[in-house]
């Protein structure tokens, strides 16, 4: 389903191009360096190779420091950011890659042909009204078999899909990741795993971090006997 330029992705592209450099300099050497940060990205990785690999978006890439390190570990990826600015600071750092300038909530790519999408902290800033397209969108790109990687901070009381958050560039949602499971499950994206991250390593807010990997189901024909 394809969204118009509203609101909230217009002031995101603009916050974001005020801060890139800054985020540049300083995000992907947390990134790198942090242990938990870039814990799931392996074992996506992995699982979109025994897949059979194929082209992975990550979607609200930043400076393409997650983008770059997917295609070390051998996956096919490209980055997709809707700030022109850290799509240019992208390009620049990793001259090799594939980065474009769009939004995770129309993508352009064809449907069922990623064999992986992920979004490291980047739905926190979509609204909660706008997440059931913006997964069902993660759905439509996505080729049977293919994983979705998310990465959010997370809300721990899942009566509540979430609350706005004082983040410092611009309006942000953590969410629970229940609940979030839940709204991927509506889409037709099935819970592979999830790795929570205990609200003390979070020293600035205390919240808890989310990393949360689905699967678009391979689907089996109706008629389909078992050789067994
Ligand atoms: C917190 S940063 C995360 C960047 C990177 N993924 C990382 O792990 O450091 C959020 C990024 O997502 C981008 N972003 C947010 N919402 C987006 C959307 N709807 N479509 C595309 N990019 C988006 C922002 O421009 C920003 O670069």
């Amino acid at each position: 389903m394809l969204l118009a330029m509203t609101d909230f992705l217009a002031t995101t592209r603009a916050a974001y191009d005020t801060v890139a450099a800054d985020y540049a300099r300083d995000i992907p050497e947390r990134y790198h360096s942090s242990p938990l940060a870039h814990a799931m990205i392996p074992v996506f990785a992995e699982l979109v190779t025994a897949g059979g690999g194929g082209p992975v978006a990550d979607v609200g890439c930043g400076p393409g420091h997650v983008t770059a390190h997917l295609s070390t570990l051998g996956v096919t990826a490209f980055g997709v950011d809707v700030s022109p600015e850290m799509i240019a600071l992208a390009r620049a750092a990793h001259p090799d890659l594939r980065f474009e300038v769009g939004t995770m909530n129309a993508l352009t790519a064809a449907d069922a042909t990623l064999a992986g999408v992920v979004a490291n902290y980047s739905i926190i800033h979509t609204p909660p009204e706008a997440l059931p397209a913006t997964f069902a969108e993660f759905h439509r790109v996505l080729a049977p078999g293919g994983h979705l990687l998310l990465g959010f901070r997370a809300y721990d009381d899942a009566t509540r899909l979430g609350e706005l958050f004082d983040h410092s560039v611009t309006p942000a949602h953590r969410y629970s990741p229940d609940r979030i499971a839940a709204l991927l499950g509506e889409v037709g994206l099935t819970e592979v795993a999830r790795l929570t991250i205990a609200p003390g390593e979070d020293a600035k807010r205390g919240f808890p971090q989310a990393y949360l990997i689905a699967r678009r189901p391979i689907e089996v024909p109706d008629d389909h006997v078992s050789a067994r």
